[in-house]
C-alpha cells in the first residue's frame, strides 16, 4: 500500500561540498507508459555513456520501485545488476550501452502525489525534485540532461487526451476496429534536453481553451489551457496572463519562446503552487480557474503572478537550469524577481511592492531567526523537498533585486543575457550567474556572494544628527548580522540603502535620493545644505532586505506617512507607527492612539492617493509582525492591543470610513486596478465600521455579503463577520455553504475564513471542520485551509492550554503517512517556541518530541522536527 515510508532516523545528510559531476550520462531516452490507474506498466530505455575514465557500475536512483525487467543491451544479464537500497546497480564493462528496465505502479494509490498518481480521474505526474525515480530508474539529478521520446497508452474514452512534453509525433488507435473499450497512443519527442525533474505526462479527459501566440521573430505557437469542461469560462485570465508574460520576456530580457506549442493542465491535488515542465506546465487548479464570482481579486492576481513564473521558467530554470538542488535558487530566486517585476509593470508597482514586502517579513523573515534559518544557496539538506522555501524563492528574489539596484538596469540586462548566452542548454550554478554580471558589468561582487552563504536578516541602526549653524546632517549606520544555526559569527554583507532627507518644515526633499552602500560594519555620511532639521526616509522601496533600528518619533513618522515621495517609504512609516504604538500598548501598558489616528485620518482624505495604496496603508500590522518586535511573545496582549487599535481608529474615523465605503461602491464589477483598489479599501472600510461597535455594522456586512456581485465583496464581508459573535456570522456560514458546496476551491475559502476566525470558540469550530464530510486529508488545497490557516491564527494557535499545538501534532501525525512533503511544510509554527514564555515553549516542544518519537516518521518530518527542537 504505502510504498515509502522509509526508516527516518537519522537519514543521510547531503552536503553541497560533495559535488561530484555524473558518472554516467544518458544523452537519448524512450518511455513507455501503458497507462491504467490501477496498474500502469513504465518501461525505460536509457542510452547510457560513461563520463570520463572510471571503472564505476551505473547507478539509477529508484524510490519504492521494484524491477519487473532489466535488460542490458537487450540481453537479461542477472549477474551484471543489483539492488542498492532503492537504487539499481548495474556493472557496465564498455562506454556505452542500453539498459531497459521496467516496473508496475498503482497511480490510483499514490497519495504523496510525487510522480505519476490520480487527480480528479486524470493520471499525471510531478517530478521536482526526485519523483521522477518513483517511476522509473533512472540518474534522478538535475546535471543530466537527456533528450526524450515518450509514448503512451491508455483508454480511449477514459482519457481522449494524452500529453507529454515537446511535439506530438504520432498518435492512432491501438484495436484497428476502434471498438468501444478500445484503447489509444500518443508519441511525444521533446527536441530540448532536460533533466528528469522537467519530465511530465498527463492522460486526462478535459477540455480546451486554445489560443494562439506569434513571437517578436514570427513563430506561431499554440496555447492551450486544459481543464474541465464546465470550468472552460474560467480560463480567460490565466490565457491572457500567459500572453502577457511572453510579451513581456520578450521586452525586458529579450527572451522568446523556443516550442510550437505551450500546454498547461490545472488540477486540483497538488502538493505546490504549479509546475513548469518543458511546454506542458501542470497547475494547482487554484492559480488557473478565476471568475469574477469565486475568484477574489487576490486569486486573480494569484493566477496571472503563477502563470507568469512558470513561463518564465523556461528560460530561468529549463534553458539554464540547475546543476544540483543546492543552487535551487539560481532558478527560484531569479524567477520569481522575473515574476514580481512583470507584475509591477502590470499594474502598481508600489502595491506590488508592498505586497511583497510583506510577504517577505512574514514569511522568510520568521524562518531567517528560527530555527530552520539557512542560506539562499544551502549547505546541506536530509530532504530537498523541505528546501522549497521563502528563504530560496523570495529572499533569493531580493538578493536578485539588490543586484539590480547596484549594476542599474542596463549592465543587469548585459549580465542577464551574458548569463543565458554562456549556460544555455547546461545545469548551472549561483556562482555562474554572479560571473556573468560581473563580467558584464565589471563590478567587482566578491563580498555580495556573501548573500549567498550567510543566513540570518541583517539589522542596521541608523542615527541622524543635525548641526543646524554649519548646516551639516551626520548619518551613522550599523549593521550587525545575528547569528544562525551553524552561522554563530557573521561577515558585514554589502547593503545598498536608498536614503533621502526631508525637511521638516518646509517639506521638500533636500538633494536627490542616495544610493548607499554599506559594506562595513559602520559608515558615516554627510549631509550639506541642511538648513532645517531633517528627516530620514531609509531604505526606500525596501532596497535591502533588512530590518532598520531608528529613533524616529512618532512625529516623524506620521510627517513621512504624509510627504514622503516615495510610496513605498510612506507605507513603511505609518507602519512603523503602529508597531510603534502597538509594542507600547504591550510592554508598557499605554496607549496613545492620537498619531495613528491622525496619520490615518490624513490618508483616508489625501486626494493624491489612491484606493489601493490606502488600503495598504491601512492594514494593522499582523499580529506575527508585531510578535517578531518582542523580546518574548505575548499573543493574547497583542491581540488585545491590537484590536483596541482597531476599535478606537474605527470610533475616531467612522464618519471618514463610511464616506470611504460610499464612495467605493461600484455598479459593474470591472478587474481595472482602480475598481481593485477600491473594492479593497471597502472591505477595509467595513471591517472598521464593524470594529467601531456600530450598531448597523453586522447588518452592513451581511447585506454586502448578500448582494455582492463578486468573490471579493463577498469574501471581504465574510471575514469580518466570521471574526463577529453575532447571529448574521451564522447566516453567512450557512448561505456560504449553500451556495458553494460544488465548488472545491471556493470550499477551500469557508474552511479557511473559519479556521483564521479569532472568535473564542474556533478551535471548537476547527475540530468540528475536519470532520465535516467536505474536508479531507488527501487534497493539500483542502488541509491547508484548516490546519495552515488554525497554525497561521496567532491568538487561536496559541491557546495558552496548548490545545493548538496538541491539535497541529496530531494532524500531521495523519498527513505524514498520507503526504509527508505537505506534512513537513506545517511544522515551522511548532519551531517558534524559542520566542514564547516557558509555559507555551514547554507545550510546543513537547509536541515536537512526540513528533519524533512516533514510528515511521518520513524524512521529511524528521528534518524539519529535529531541526525544530535544535
Ligand atoms: N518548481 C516549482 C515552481 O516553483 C515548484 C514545485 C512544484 C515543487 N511542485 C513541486 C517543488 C513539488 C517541490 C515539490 O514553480
Ligand atoms: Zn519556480
Amino acid at each position: 500500500m504505502l510504498d515509502v515510508q522509509a526508516a527516518a532516523a537519522n537519514p543521510p545528510v547531503i552536503r553541497r561540498e560533495d559535488y561530484r559531476k555524473p558518472d554516467w550520462l544518458m544523452p537519448d531516452v524512450f518511455l513507455d507508459f501503458a497507462l491504467d490507474p490501477a496498474r500502469t506498466i513504465v518501461t525505460g530505455r536509457l542510452d547510457v555513456t560513461r563520463n570520463g575514465d572510471h571503472g564505476r557500475p551505473l547507478r539509477l536512483h529508484g524510490d519504492g520501485i521494484t524491477p519487473l525487467r532489466v535488460l542490458i543491451d537487450g540481453e537479461s544479464q542477472a549477474d551484471a545488476w543489483r539492488m542498492d537500497g532503492p537504487d539499481l546497480v548495474i556493472d557496465l564493462p564498455r562506454d556505452a550501452h542500453v539498459v531497459e528496465t521496467q516496473v508496475a505502479l498503482c497511480p490510483e494509490a499514490n497519495s504523496q502525489l510525487m510522480g505519476l498518481y490520480a487527480s480528479g480521474g486524470n493520471l499525471c505526474t510531478q517530478c521536482e525534485p526526485e519523483g521522477f525515480r518513483r517511476m522509473v530508474f533512472f540518474i534522478d539529478r538535475p546535471d543530466v540532461l537527456s533528450r526524450y521520446t515518450v509514448r503512451m497508452d491508455a483508454d480511449k474514452a477514459r482519457f481522449p487526451v494524452l500529453l507529454s512534453n515537446g511535439d506530438l509525433t504520432g498518435s492512432g488507435d491501438l484495436d484497428a476496429n476502434g471498438k468501444e473499450g478500445g484503447r489509444h497512443w500518443a508519441e511525444w519527442t521533446d527536441p530540448f534536453p532536460k533533466p528528469s525533474y522537467l519530465f511530465a505526462l498527463v492522460a486526462a479527459n478535459l477540455a480546451v481553451n486554445v489560443d494562439h501566440f506569434t513571437t517578436r521573430s514570427g513563430k506561431a505557437v499554440k496555447l492551450a489551457i486544459w481543464v474541465a469542461e464546465s470550468d472552460l469560462p474560467k480560463t480567460g485570465h490565466a490565457m491572457a496572463a500567459l500572453k502577457a508574460s511572453m510579451a513581456w520576456d520578450e521586452k525586458v530580457y529579450g527572451l522568446e519562446y523556443d516550442l510550437g506549442e505551450y500546454n498547461i493542465v490545472a488540477v486540483h491535488d497538488f502538493n505546490f503552487g504549479a509546475m513548469e515542465n518543458k511546454s506542458l506546465n501542470v497547475f494547482n487548479s487554484r492559480y488557473i480557474l478565476a471568475d469574477p464570482d469565486t475568484a477574489t481579486d487576490i486569486d486573480y492576481d494569484g493566477v496571472s503572478g503563477v502563470v507568469a513564473h512558470e513561463y518564465f521558467h523556461n528560460w530561468s530554470g529549463n534553458r539554464v537550469t540547475c546543476r544540483d538542488w543546492f543552487q535551487l535558487s539560481l532558478k527560484e530566486g531569479f524567477t520569481v524577481f522575473r515574476d514580481q517585476s512583470f507584475t509591477a509593470d502590470q499594474g502598481s508597482a508600489a502595491v506590488k511592492r508592498i505586497e511583497d514586502v510583506r510577504l517577505l517579513r512574514a514569511a522568510q523573515f520568521q524562518e531567517d531567526a528560527g530555527p530552520l534559518a539557512h542560506p539562499i544557496r544551502p549547505e546541506s539538506y536530509m530532504e530537498v523537498s523541505n528546501f522549497y522555501t521563502a528563504t530560496v524563492y523570495n529572499k533569493g528574489a531580493e538578493i536578485i533585486r539588490m543586484l539590480h539596484t547596484i549594476l542599474g538596469p542596463q549592465k543587469f540586462r548585459a549580465g542577464s543575457d551574458l548569463y543565458f548566452a554562456r549556460h544555455d542548454g547546461t545545469a548551472a550554478t549561483c556562482e555562474d550567474f554572479v560571473v556573468a554580471m560581473e563580467d558584464a558589468s565589471g563590478i567587482d561582487l566578491t563580498q555580495f556572494r556573501l548573500w549567498y552563504s550567510q543566513a540570518g536578516t541583517p539589522r542596521v541602526r541608523a542615527t541622524l544628527s543635525h548641526e543646524p549653524a554649519g548646516g551639516r546632517a551626520l548619518l551613522t549606520l550599523e549593521q550587525t548580522v545575528p547569528p544562525t544555526p551553524g552561522q554563530p559569527e557573521k561577515k558585514p554583507m554589502p547593503l545598498p540603502l536608498r536614503i533621502a532627507l526631508f525637511g521638516e518644515r518646509s517639506q521638500r526633499k533636500f538633494e536627490e535620493e542616495r544610493l548607499v552602500i554599506l559594506d562595513g560594519d559602520r559608515c558615516e555620511i554627510l549631509f550639506e545644505g541642511i538648513a532645517e532639521r531633517p528627516v530620514l526616509s531609509i531604505n526606500r522601496g525596501f532596497s535591502a532586505p533588512v530590518v532598520i533600528d531608528s529613533d524616529r518619533s512618532a512625529a516623524d513618522l506620521a510627517f513621512l506617512s504624509a510627504h514622503d515621495d516615495d510610496p513605498f517609504a510612506r507605507y513603511e512609516a505609518m507602519q512603523q507607527l503602529m508597531v510603534d504604538t502597538l509594542i507600547g500598548a504591550v510592554t508598557a501598558g499605554r496607549a496613545d492612539h492620537g498619531p495613528v489616528i491622525d496619520a490615518a485620518r490624513n490618508a483616508l482624505t489625501d486626494p493624491r492617493l489612491d484606493s489601493a495604496f490606502i488600503g495598504e496603508t491601512m492594514l494593522l500590522p499582523s499580529e506575527a509582525f508585531i510578535g517578531d518586535q518582542m523580546a518574548v511573545v505575548d499573543p493574547v496582549a497583542i491581540h488585545k492591543a491590537r484590536e483596541a487599535l482597531r476599535r478606537d481608529l474605527g470610533e475616531a474615523l467612522e464618519d471618514e470610513w463610511r464616506d470611504a465605503y460610499e464612495r467605493t461602491r461600484a455598479n459593474r464589477f470591472e478587474l481595472s486596478p482602480q475598481a481593485k483598489g477600491a473594492r479593497r479599501l471597502r472591505s477595509i472600510a467595513l471591517g472598521f465600521i464593524m470594529a467601531s461597535g456600530a450598531e448597523d455594522g453586522p447588518q452592513l456586512a451581511l447585506r454586502q455579503f448578500m448582494d455582492a456581485d463578486n468573490m471579493t465583496d463577498r469574501q471581504g464581508a465574510f471575514g469580518i463577520l466570521a471574526n463577529s459573535m453575532t447571529p448574521e456570522r451564522d447566516v453567512a456560514v450557512a448561505a456560504f455553504y449553500d451556495r458553494f458546496r460544488d465548488n472545491g476551491l471556493v470550499m477551500d475559502k469557508w474552511f479557511s475564513t473559519q479556521a483564521f476566525s479569532i472568535r473564542p470558540d474556533t478551535l471548537d469550530r476547527v475540530e468540528e471542520l475536519v470532520r465535516h464530510p467536505d474536508f479531507t486529508l488527501s487534497n493539500p488545497n483542502r488541509l491547508r485551509s484548516v490546519v495552515g490557516a488554525m497554525s497561521g491564527n496567532q491568538l487561536i494557535f496559541h491557546e495558552a492550554g496548548g490545545r493548538g499545538y496538541r491539535f497541529l501534532a496530531d494532524m500531521l501525525l495523519k498527513v505524514d503517512a498520507l503526504n509527508p512533503q505537505t506534512a513537513a511544510k506545517l511544522v515551522p509554527p511548532l519551531g517558534r517556541w524559542r520566542r514564547f514564555d516557558e509555559g507555551r515553549a514547554a507545550l510546543m516542544k513537547a509536541e515536537l518530541q512526540r513528533l519524533l518519537d512516533a514510528p515511521g516518521l518520513s524524512k521529511d518530518m524528521f528534518e524539519q522536527v529535529s531541526k525544530s527542537l535544535g
